[in-house]
C-alpha cells in the first residue's frame, strides 16, 4: 500500500471514499491489518481494556502508549499511524507537548486526545509546532467518571448543538481528523457535512468518512459488545487477515455499519 498521508485522507473525503481505520497494538497485527488496506493504525488507550484487563482506559500509562507504538510502527506498511495521548498526559501546555513529542519519537504520525471546547488550545498549540491533532468528541472514556457511564452522547438538541460548535472549534484550531464516538447517526451526518476535515465514527453510523473498530471487537473476543460491533471473523474463511479484509471490504462498500449497528 503507498504511504497514507492526511493529504490522502483529505483527497477521500472530497472525492466521498470512505477510509477505514482499525486498532492495532503489535507489529503483527499492523502488517495484516495495513496490508489488508487499512488507511488508518490507531494505538487507542482502550489498550487497557483489551489488553491490560482494565475496566477502564484510565490506567494507561505513556510509557504503555509508546511500547505499543514502538511496536505496530514496525509491522505497518504504509498505514496513517495515530496514537493515544493516555488519561491526564495533556492537562497542560509543557506536559502535553513533551508527551506528544515523545509519541511522534515513537513513531507516530499524529496523536489523537479526547475532549470539546477544552482542548481547543491544545489543538492549536500542538499543530502549531507540526504535530497534527485527530480529536476525539462524543463519549470520551477517559471522562467516564464525570459522564457516568459509557452511554450515547448528543442526544438533546442543546448536547447536539454543543457538539457542532465545539467540532467547528476544533477544526478552526487546526484539528486534521475529528473521531466521533457513540453518537446519533442524524449528528454524526451533520457534523461530517460541516466540518471540511475528514470525519471517522464508531457508533456514530454509516454517514461519516470512516469506519473505526477495535480490533478485538472486530475478532469477536471483546468482553462485552455494544450495539455498533460486528464479529467479520464468522464471516471470515481465512482467518483473522480475511476477518480484516471483510471489514475494510465492508466499510468501502458501504454496507458496514448497518442500521442495526446505529443509534437514532
Ligand atoms: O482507544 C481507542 O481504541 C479508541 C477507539 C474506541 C476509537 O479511541
Amino acid at each position: 500500500m503507498a504511504h497514507i498521508t492526511l493529504h490522502t485522507l483529505q483527497d477521500m473525503k472530497e472525492r466521498n471514499e470512505k477510509f477505514v481505520c482499525l486498532t492495532a497494538y503489535d507489529a503483527t497485527f499492523a502488517r495484516f491489518s495495513s496490508r489488508a488496506g487499512v488507511e488508518v493504525l490507531l494505538v487507542g488507550d482502550s489498550l487497557g481494556m483489551v489488553l491490560q484487563g482494565h475496566d477502564s482506559t484510565l490506567p494507561v500509562t505513556m510509557e504503555d502508549v509508546i511500547y505499543h507504538t514502538q511496536c505496530v510502527k514496525r509491522g505497518n506498511e504504509g498505514a496513517l499511524l495515530i496514537a493515544d495521548l493516555p488519561f491526564m498526559s495533556y492537562a497542560c501546555a509543557t506536559q502535553t507537548l513533551e508527551n506528544a513529542a515523545r509519541l511522534m519519537r515513537a513513531g507516530a504520525h499524529m496523536v489523537k486526545l479526547e475532549g470539546g471546547a477544552w482542548i481547543a488550545d491544545t489543538t492549536r498549540l500542538l499543530t502549531e509546532r507540526g504535530i497534527p491533532v485527530c480529536a476525539h468528541m462524543g463519549l470520551t472514556p477517559q471522562s467516564i467518571n464525570r459522564i457516568g457511564g459509557f452511554r450515547v452522547q448528543g442526544r438533546d438538541p442543546a448536547a447536539a448543538n454543543t457538539m457542532i460548535e465545539e467540532a467547528l472549534l476544533l477544526e478552526s484550531c487546526g484539528a486534521n481528523l475529528l473521531l466521533l464516538e457513540c453518537v446519533p447517526r442524524h449528528l454524526a451526518r451533520t457534523i461530517t457535512e460541516k466540518l471540511s476535515i475528514p470525519v471517522i465514527g464508531i457508533g456514530a453510523g454509516p454517514d461519516t468518512d470512516a469506519q473505526i473498530m477495535v480490533v478485538h471487537d472486530l475478532l469477536g473476543i471483546s468482553p462485552i459488545t455494544p450495539r455498533f460491533v460486528k464479529n467479520f471473523l464468522l464471516e471470515s474463511s481465512q482467518g483473522i487477515p480475511g476477518a480484516i479484509a471483510a471489514y475494510v471490504k465492508a466499510v468501502k462498500e458501504q454496507r458496514f455499519p448497518a442500521p442495526e449497528h446505529c443509534y437514532d
